[in-house]
This record gives structure tokens, sequence and C-alpha cells, in this order.
């Protein structure tokens, strides 16, 4: 038995959704535990992409049961539009294999009408979120007046809980001059959704305790990445949500000894949409040569992502606070045609050299690079390490070398089969 957690090493967007989906063949099931729709996982099987914001990235594997943790924050809305899309995909995606924990709260159109207040009040200030909704959700969910996902079956919990978080917020709309989403209209609309929304509702940590007890193999997916993460990512430039593997065990109800591995999952070099710090951010022409090769714009918004090198005392810092057992590296092909690839080995803080990310000073910090020597080869077919071309096999050995870890998935392009599997955890 293996209870797995697969966790952003950067700012989201490392390939968690490709990773898990072929890792997912191997479990029974999978648990988002954090996040909502702020997160877009991409998934690419033959000729179907199908990009998921809500459901678990083992939604594409007939046999392996999806759970929605009690850690996400959930729009029900885009959930069940979600499910339709899965099943035009042939899919079969019903109450039987896809479970909502009672206890995850739900997204409501107040909380998309705040994200934006918020973010356009905040002017040059502003995190650049996705506008979802989920910081607001979030902080509901703190202020202990959110709605889970339970109370839309329960019509006085409902119509009790959207009037105290509209009675919350009442105030900034008047102050912003605002109108708050009618009040009725939400608790009728949320009411009317109870019969599609109620068989998928169901207590999650039980069913997650009976597979642990069965000694099944389980995959725990994380959302956006831990530099994202609200204790440990470069706050207040973060999500509201617990990125982190910390979110693998309040999301899901499962205890820290269950967990028997962490696949920090990571691009060979970095990305970040929207605002806040990104040291390793590279001059205009090489975003614009990455965006191209590596389709490097946001999967939910369309937004560009910003575009830089790999940072490996971030990576550290990362790997040390998920206990990070073995990396899955991708994105490897985007890098392919690059003479030389700068690689961030340490920070000059104060005129000394630092090898630990400098997360409270990063506004003072330079960046020290190490020039890493590229290749030409395409190398989307290879599916052995040992026919990858030496140079990348040497920036892989540096990256296992800096974080005393083994790469043991490296893909190679956004498909399923572009993947080289050097050892699966499952096994
Ligand atoms: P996630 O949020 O971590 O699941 O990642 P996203 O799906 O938002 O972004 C990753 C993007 O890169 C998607 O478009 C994937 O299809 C694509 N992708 C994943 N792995 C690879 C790879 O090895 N090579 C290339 N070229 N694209 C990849
Ligand atoms: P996945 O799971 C990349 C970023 C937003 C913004 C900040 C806060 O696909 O890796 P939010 O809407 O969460 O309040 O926005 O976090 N962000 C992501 N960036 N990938 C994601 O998810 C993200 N989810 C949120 O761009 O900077
Ligand atoms: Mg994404």
């Amino acid at each position: 038995m293996s209870v797995i957690a697969a966790v952003g090493m950067q700012w989201g967007d490392e390939g968690k959704g490709k990773v898990v989906d072929i890792l997912s063949e191997f479990v029974s099931a999978v648990v988002r535990y954090a996040g909502g729709n702020n997160a877009g996982h991409t998934i690419k099987v033959g000729d179907s992409k199908v990009i998921l914001g809500l459901l678990p990235s083992g939604v594409m594997r007939p046999g392996c049961r999806c759970i929605l943790g009690g850690g996400m924050v959930i729009d029900p809305l885009v959930f069940l539009e979600e499910i339709g899309k899965v099943r035009a995909l042939g899919i079969k995606a019903g109450p039987d294999r896809i479970f909502i924990a009672r206890t995850a709260f739900a997204v409501l159109p107040i909380h998309r009408e705040l994200d934006g207040l918020f973010e356009d009040h905040q002017g040059a200030g502003r995190i650049g979120t996705t506008r979802r909704g989920i910081g607001p959700a979030y902080q509901d969910k703190v202020g202990r007046r959110g709605l889970r996902m339970a109370d839309i079956v329960d019509r006085d919990a409902l119509a009790g809980k959207v009037e105290a978080i509209h009675a919350f917020w009442r105030p900034m709309f008047e102050r912003e001059r605002r109108s708050l989403p009618p009040f009725e209209e939400t608790v009728e609309a949320l009411w009317s959704l109870r019969g599609d929304i109620e068989p998928f509702l169901a207590d999650t940590t039980a069913i997650l305790h009976d597979e642990i007890r069965k000694k099944s193999n389980i995959l725990l997916e994380g959302a956006q990445g831990t530099l994202l993460d609200v204790d440990h990512g470069t706050y207040p430039f973060v999500t509201s949500s617990s990125a982190s593997i910390a979110g693998a065990l309040s999301g899901t109800g499962i205890g820290p000894l269950s967990i028997t591995g962490v696949i920090g999952i990571l691009k060979a070099y970095t990305t970040r949409v929207g605002e806040g710090p990104f040291p390793t951010e590279a001059p205009p022409e090489m975003p614009a040569r990455i965006r191209d090769a590596g389709g490097e714009y946001g999967s939910m918004t369309g937004r560009p992502r910003r575009c830089g090198w790999l940072d490996l005392p971030a990576l550290t810092r990362s790997v040390r606070i998920n206990s990070v057992s073995s990396l899955a590296l991708t994105k490897c092909d985007v890098l392919t045609a690059f003479s030389e690839i700068p690689v961030c080995v340490g920070y000059e803080v104060n005129g000394k050299l630092s090898h630990d990310f400098p997360i409270a000073g990063l506004d003072r910090a330079v960046p020290v690079y190490e020039p890493w020597p590229g290749w030409k080869e395409n190398i989307s077919s290879v599916r052995e390490l040992g026919d990858l071309p030496a140079n990348l096999r040497r920036y892989i050995q540096n990256i296992e070398l800096k974080t005393e870890l083994p790469v043991t998935l490296i893909s190679v392009g956004p498909a399923r089969n572009e993947t080289i599997v050097v050892k699966n955890p499952f096994r």
C-alpha cells in the first residue's frame, strides 16, 4: 500500500495534472486536497485534452475513485459543468466514483464579486488573482460563517448561511457603491442544484480510511504550488490555501503517518501567473521563446505566464517543507535548442552569497546563475533515460545532486505517453 502526495514545487502549473493522470493508473483513489477552480490541470490523452479546475486528475481512469476533499472550495455550477465536460469525452463520471466532501466549502456569486472588488481596489498592489472567488470563500471559511457543500441540501442552513455571509460583506459593497448579488437569487439558484449535488456528497474521510484499511494505493493531488502556499509562499502574493503537504493532511483527514511518499513536481524552468516576486524571471526575449514552445498561457484564465529559469534554492526549500521523497521533472522538451541554460544556484544578499531562498528579503536578493550547456536533439519520442541527450542528463543529475533526491519521472511532452518513468512509486 502506498499513499503518495503529488505537490507543486514552484508557483503552480508544473504539470501536476499530467503526472497525476499517469500515476492514477495504479491507484484506487485520487483526492484533490486544496484550492478550487483557480487550478487548471491539463490532461492530454490521444487527441483529447481536458482542463480540470475541480475534478481530480484521476478522472480519466475509469476505475479510479475521485474525491474532492474537505480542504477545497467548490463552485457548485463549475463542478457540474466539469462533470458534463468529462462525460462528453465518454468517461463515466457518476456518484459511484466521484465524491465531494460534505465539509468542503462552497464558492458563491458574492465571493466572485468580492474577488474582483478587492483586486480592483488594490490597483498597483493587486495580487493578480484568478477572480474565481477563491480567496473570499476561504476568508468566510476561517471567519466561521462559510457555507459547506452539505448546507446546499438543507434549506434552512442554506438560507441562514447565505444571509450571514451577505450581512457580513454588505457594508463593503455599500461603501464601494456596488450592488450585492441578490440574496434570494443566490439561495434559489443553489437550492435548485440540490438534486444534482446531493448524490455526490459523502464522508470522504471515512472513504479514505476505508481504502487505507484495505491497503489500497492512494494519490493526494495538490493544486497550485509551494511558493503560492498561504504560509510558505511569497506572501501576500499567494493563494489562500495550503498548497503544500500540510494541506494534504488538513484537506483530506489523513494523518501524517499514513503518507508513504511525496512526489515534488517541477518544471525544468520556472513560470508564474499573476503579480509578486519572481527573482529568476528572464528578460523579455526568453519568455517569448519559452511561452511559444511550452504553451505558457494560464490553463483557465488564458493569461500569458511569466517565464524564467530554474531556481535551485527555491526548489530545495520546497523539497524540505514538503518532505519530498522523489521528483518529477516536466517540460524538458521546451528547453531544447537553447545553447545555454542559466540555473540559479544561490542569492547574493548584502554582498554575501547564500544558497537559501531568501523568502523574507526577495527584493534585496540578487540571483546568482550557473550556465548549463543545452542540447539540440528533439526529445519528445525518447522513452529511456539513457537515450536523452548527455547535456540534459547532466542537467537532471545536477538537480538530483542539489536536492539529494532522485528524479523518478521525466516528462518530454504534454501527452500521457511522452514520459520516462524511471521508477514508479506504486510498484
Ligand atoms: P498543472 O496546473 O500543474 O496541472 O499544470 P497545467 O496543466 O496548468 O500546465 C502545464 C501545461 O504544460 C499543460 O498545458 C500541459 O499539457 C503541458 N505539459 C505538461 N507536461 C509537459 C511536457 O513535458 N512538455 C510540454 N511541452 N508540455 C507539457
Ligand atoms: P494550478 O493548480 C498558477 C495564482 C494566481 C494569483 C495567486 C492568487 O493550475 O497550478 P487566487 O485566484 O488563488 O486567489 O490567486 O495565485 N494561482 C495560480 N497560478 N497555477 C495555479 O493553479 C494557480 N492558482 C492560483 O495567478 O497569482
Ligand atoms: Mg495549472
